[in-house]
């Protein structure tokens, strides 16, 4: 008879799925909208996030130190979707009064924006999403007193539907994935109706490339943090990607070229759609359902405005389980941050890079030492309280 210790789990990890690149790229800095970090100064409740350090993370990872942004608390929403969503929304309302040879005058705060718009109503607000990105849309519409139609894949669980309603939006639930919600979205589009989207398809670039600039406010914040501390820039950063947007905007900040660090994208083994378009050369729909644990990251096609960037700048596109995420959850909350299921898929991709099989070629192909410093975006808090407390074993 086997000792219990000796018997292999009930459910045993699924093994991750890794690629490396062979020669990731630099890209020429892009330069920062001088206008996007006033922006968001204006918006209520605006403070720079937590850039907290996370020494039970580096002592398991290996590393002198990890940081990690904590965007629990982001603007009074718990994820930090809506520094892309506000601006996306933002610059697309100055275009859909251009188109009327109006303009938006200068304003101080949400209420006077808001007044400005009070003369074009009706309006409305759509977007598809698997949660974060839908309920910041809907957050700004409340603001500028706009309508939200959102609509969302139908296995998208109760609070995070709930969520979004509470910001007084309309909710559609698609019989289908995140990807077919996003296709419903788009055929909703008119003169009355501004698709604000996280992701981009053909002749539908302009709102997403807002959307990834505007996270660039993250990185700056970082800049400044780090900088309070002395520190210099990160060795490496991991992140987590959906349709890659986020991705991009690391990729255009962290692989700039005259800068040293290397960049790890990690995805849920079931939504693998950036490492597996990675693996063929060009972009691939990865079929439903998606249905990890990791809700943000269910999506089966890169967004095309990201692609360029994600598919040259990232050095190693690891792509793991559910019981990964769960434990980088667990991993978090012992260096105090409150990080969902999405919100830890970068620890967790990086965390089975470096501690698992493929451990030997990823430290030396990204150049990692017991000296390297490794930043981590928590990218929401407990979007999921109930998984969460079950997971993590306290709220
Ligand atoms: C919490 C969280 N983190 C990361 C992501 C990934 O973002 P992207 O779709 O830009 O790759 C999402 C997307 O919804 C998310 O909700």
């Amino acid at each position: 008879m086997t000792s219990p210790l000796s018997s292999p789990p009930l459910f045993p990890t699924p093994p991750s799925r890794v690629y490396f690149h062979p020669a990731p790229e630099q890209f020429p800095a892009a330069p920062q909208n001088p206008e996007l970090a006033a922006f968001h100064r204006r918006l209520p409740g605006y403070a720079p996030t937590p850039l907290v350090p996370a020494p039970a993370a580096a002592a398991a990872l290996g590393v002198r130190s990890v940081w990690v942004k904590d965007e629990s608390s982001r603007l009074g929403l718990p994820a930090y979707k809506i520094l892309g969503a506000s601006w996306a929304t933002y610059r697309a309302l100055q275009a859909h009064f251009r188109q009327q040879l109006k303009s938006i005058s200068h304003w101080h705060s949400i209420a006077e924006l808001a007044g400005q718009m009070r003369a074009d109503l009706p309006l409305t607000l759509v977007a598809a999403t698997d949660g974060n990105h839908g309920r910041a849309v809907a957050r700004m519409a409340r603001w500028l007193g706009l309508g939200a139609h959102i609509l969302v894949p139908a296995d998208m669980v109760g609070a995070r539907r709930q969520a979004v309603v509470s910001e007084g939006a309309r909710l559609t639930v698609i019989d289908g994935t995140y990807d077919e919600a996003v296709e419903a979205a788009a055929r909703l589009a008119g003169p009355r109706d501004l698709v604000i989207s996280d992701t981009a398809w053909e002749g539908y670039e302009q709102i997403p490339a807002w959307v990834i600039e505007g996270y660039a406010t993250i990185f700056q914040e970082i800049d400044d943090q780090l900088g309070a501390l002395g520190e210099g820039q990160p060795d490496l950063v991991s992140v987590q990607m959906g349709v890659g947007a986020l991705a991009s905007a690391v990729v255009q900040r962290y692989r700039a070229e005259g800068q040293h660090t290397q960049v790890v994208g990690a995805e849920p083994l079931r939504a693998a759609c950036v490492l597996q378009s990675v693996e063929a050369g060009h972009l691939v729909d990865v079929p439903g359902p998606h249905d990890s644990v990791m809700a943000g990251l269910n999506c089966g096609r890169p967004s095309p405005v990201a692609w360029p960037f994600v598919s040259r700048g990232i050095g190693a596109f690891v792509a793991v389980a559910d019981a990964r995420a769960e434990e980088a959850m667990r991993l978090l909350a012992l260096d105090g941050v409150v990080s969902g299921e999405s919100g830890a898929a970068g620890l967790a991709g990086l965390l089975d890079l470096l501690t698992g099989p493929h451990a030997p070629e990823a430290r030396a192909h990204l150049g990692l030492t017991a000296s390297s410093t490794v930043l981590l975006l928590s990218t929401e808090g407990a979007t999921d309280p109930e998984a969460y407390a079950r997971i993590v074993g306290r709220t």
